[in-house]
């Protein structure tokens, strides 16, 4: 698997702690966030990541702004992308077996960083369920392409 991560300056304690899980978990993967000495604007960052992964050469992203919620927006924006922001780890979990979401968004203001740990660890793990869910994922991507 190969991920993307990347974040605005107000994501930048959790995408380092997450690059610590990637490197654990041996998971290959480009940092594409801010230097974040100065505040960003999140589309900048969300929207060409996006596209990398939308165009396969990523297959998940990971990405962390102050809510998640810009981030999550702009890479919703993106054909492909089914981008999820997640708090939770059951949420986390579920947006694998249902949504087979590859991206998710974190807010680091909502989360700290151990439980962002878990969040992402439990997302990374989790398959498709496919079945009933893949029939409601056609039909989004169906209209995608209309
Ligand atoms: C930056 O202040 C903040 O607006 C941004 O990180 C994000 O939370 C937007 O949704």
């Amino acid at each position: 698997m190969k991920v993307i991560i990347t974040a605005d300056h107000a994501g930048m304690t959790i995408r380092n702690e997450i690059k610590e899980l990637l490197k654990e978990m041996n998971i290959e993967f480009e940092d594409t966030g801010c230097s974040c000495e100065e505040s960003v604007d999140y589309p900048d960052y969300a929207l060409p990541a996006a596209e990398r992964i939308a165009n396969g050469e990523f297959d998940r992203g990971i990405f962390i702004c102050g809510t998640g919620i810009g981030m999550s927006i702009a890479a919703n924006k993106v054909k492909g992308i089914r981008c999820a922001l997640t708090h939770d780890v059951y949420s986390a979990k579920l947006t694998r077996q249902h949504n087979d979401s590859n991206v998710i968004a974190l807010g680091e203001r909502v989360l700290g960083p151990g439980l962002a740990r878990e969040i992402v660890k439990v997302w990374l793990e989790t398959e498709f369920d496919g079945g009933r869910h893949e029939n409601r994922i056609n039909k989004i991507t169906k209209y995608e392409d209309s």
